[in-house]
């Protein structure tokens, strides 16, 4: 796991595009995961200002919806996603694709999902924030560490912590639709970004906890290619922070 310590959360989403941009170029990168939430969103600013042909070539994997809101409710994730990433990128609306949390045999959708990432060959880059609770995608704590695409409950906390995109906290569905933690971990590289101090715990315990569904984003442990992308903040309550930067400072990227 690489752990990569900036000094703004600017550069946090200027470092993850750069390294998705680079992928893009080398021609390694076709099939991108993407995330909602405010987080990446930074790293969608900086893609839009390099659109490029091959850019607006990607296929893109969205990691979760809520069940039950319309595609067309401007909270929706297939509403976020259109409005963030599928616009500004240019990318062909029919490669994004989102779970439908609105079909009438939603383990269907989810193995309908699953089924469209084995038909892009796998996703080559994953891009994922992190809850307060350490979920990644909507996998909430005890979620176990092989599932794949699947209904799950949101945590109050959660739905407390998404009313801000809604006119309160009653209006959060209940329910949502996930790529699982055993989906993410196939994907062939990860990116998590976590910029301020309300992610510092979740993030101390992803990298440096135990391997534990407690802290389902401590899955990533295990992957060879996940690197942690972070502001001060996010940093703040990690125990090797000078190891960080003491490896950073000896290699100039990722690779
Ligand atoms: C949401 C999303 C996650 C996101 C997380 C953090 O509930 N399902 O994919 O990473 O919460 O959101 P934010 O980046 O807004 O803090």
């Amino acid at each position: 796991m690489h752990v990569v310590i900036l000094d703004s959360p600017a550069e946090v989403g200027d470092f993850a595009a750069q390294e998705i941009l680079r992928g893009v170029a080398a021609g390694k990168l076709r099939t991108l995961g993407v995330a909602t939430g405010s987080s990446p969103l930074a790293i969608y600013e900086v893609l839009e200002r390099h659109r490029s042909p091959q850019l607006s070539a990607l296929q893109a994997f969205a990691l979760d919806e809520y069940v039950g809101l319309d595609p067309q409710h401007p909270e929706s994730y297939a509403s976020v996603i259109r409005r963030e990433v599928t616009e500004r990128l240019g990318l062909d609306p029919a490669n994004v694709h989102v779970p439908n949390g609105t079909a009438a045999d939603l383990a269907a959708a989810c193995a309908d999902f699953e089924a469209a990432i084995r038909a892009a060959g796998g996703i080559d880059l994953q891009i994922l924030g992190i809850g307060r609770n350490g979920h990644i995608g909507f996998n909430e704590p005890t979620s176990s560490l092989a599932s794949r695409t699947r209904v799950k409950t949101l945590m109050s906390a959660t739905r407390r912590d998404n009313a801000r995109f809604f006119a309160d906290a009653s209006q959060v569905p209940a329910l949502c639709l996930t790529q699982g933690l055993g989906t993410i971990g196939e994907a062939r590289k990860v990116l998590l970004v976590a910029q301020g101090k309300a992610k510092a715990r979740a993030v101390a315990d992803a990298v440096e906890g135990p391997l534990s569904s407690m802290c389902p984003a401590s899955v990533l442990q295990m992957h060879p290619h996940a690197t942690f992308v972070l502001d001060p903040d996010a940093a703040a309550e990690l125990k090797l922070q000078d190891y960080y930067r003491e490896v950073r400072s000896g290699m100039d990227t990722l690779r």
